[in-house]
């Protein structure tokens, strides 16, 4: 795997709703407590989104600031990946919705459907296309409105979520070794049924049935996507640090995918990197699917915290399943 790499981060922006719903609330909807949330998951509140404000609205917002931040113009962006759980429509995809929103047209827009693990896979994806020369400038979007298929009945799914959108634009650079080194991805579809949305598409379209069941709602066994996430992410990382040929003491910064407290606590464990190189704030958001690395980078950028060098791991975990790791050398 090369280490010298001309794909950076040119810009990063992020979107969170201003409706925050509190374990408080949840727990007059739901028969749960702020206590059991908190010491459970971490979370404590998460955003959501406003009716009629669809992942695509979200989306708009965090790639106009990416744009902005990137210093370019909407015009320059080559090429539109947007990835999601939560699509407006099941097509045409989310892409070309924000790419008209956008107020662009002509560059190839499509959408990826990789769960939590989103926003890695944008990443390598992206990265491939701009090492072949053929594009500059990329707008990558992870955008969920997660709410709109949450079951508001089930406390063991809807105290977990939330929605928000992060974007960023890559870009090619001349400097050697900065911006993305590397990324592992992977995939089991053995797995699919731990944690899915049943109905909607060709295997189980939409009826009067499927809507009376409930299952237009995420249904997940919380217990074994768990130990899943920590293996996967713990693995993978430790796959792509070998390749880069990096070791854990490189990292100033883990990124993780930001599902459950518990998660990063074992994760850390398992990487044997200290919980204070540790990057969280699902506390504020929820698990917020491929949006939660990317706005977890933009909150941890906004603070100061990344310097020109530092070494960067983003680790994530999702349905499919998929997981998957990328380094960065910040710029
Ligand atoms: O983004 C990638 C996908 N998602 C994840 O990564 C999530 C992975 N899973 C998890 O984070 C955890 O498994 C959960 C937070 C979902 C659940 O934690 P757990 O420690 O695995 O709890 P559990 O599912 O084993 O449930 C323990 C108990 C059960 O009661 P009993 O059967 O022991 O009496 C549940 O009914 O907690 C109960 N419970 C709740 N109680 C209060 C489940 N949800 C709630 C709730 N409030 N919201």
């Amino acid at each position: 795997m090369p280490t010298n790499s001309s794909v950076y981060i040119r810009g990063l922006g992020v979107y969170t709703p201003e409706k925050r719903l509190s374990n408080d609330d949840l727990s007059k909807i739901v028969d749960t407590s702020d206590e059991w949330i908190r010491t459970r998951t971490g979370i404590v509140s998460r955003c959501i989104a406003a009716d009629g404000e669809a992942a695509s609205d979200l989306g708009l917002k965090a790639a106009e600031r990416a744009i902005a931040d990137a210093g370019i113009s909407k015009d320059e962006i080559d090429m539109v990946i947007v990835s999601t759980v939560t699509p407006d429509y099941i097509f045409p995809s989310t892409a070309c919705v924000l790419q008209n929103k956008l107020g662009i047209s002509g560059c190839p827009a499509f959408d990826i459907l990789t769960a939590c693990s989103g926003f890695i896979y944008l990443l390598e994806l992206g990265s491939r296309f701009l090492r072949g020369n053929a594009y500059r400038n990329i707008l990558l979007v992870s955008t969920e409105k997660l709410s709109s298929v949450v079951n508001w009945k089930d406390r063991n799914t809807c105290v977990l979520f939330g929605d928000a959108a992060g974007a960023v634009v890559l870009s090619k650079t001349d400097e050697a070794d900065v911006g993305v080194l590397g990324t592992v991805l992977g995939a089991d579809g053995a797995y699919g049924d731990l944690l899915k949305q049943p109905a909607g598409g060709s295997a189980l379209p939409a009826s009067y049935e499927t809507v009376a069941n409930g299952q237009h709602f995420i249904q997940m066994q919380g217990s074994s996507v768990f130990k899943h996430a920590v293996r996967t992410m713990s693995e993978c990382s430790l796959e792509l640090l070998k390749k880069c040929n990096l070791t854990a003491e490189d990292i100033r910064w883990v990124i993780p995918h930001q599902a459950n407290m518990r998660i990063v606590d074992a994760v850390a464990r398992q990487l044997e990197i200290p919980m204070e190189k540790f990057c969280v704030n699902l506390q504020n958001y929820g698990n917020t699917s491929s949006a939660s690395i990317p706005n977890c980078m933009a909150e941890m950028r906004e603070q100061g915290r990344f310097k020109p060098g530092d070494l960067l791991l983003l680790t994530a975990f999702g349905g499919g399943f998929t997981w998957g790791a990328s380094l960065i050398r910040w710029k």
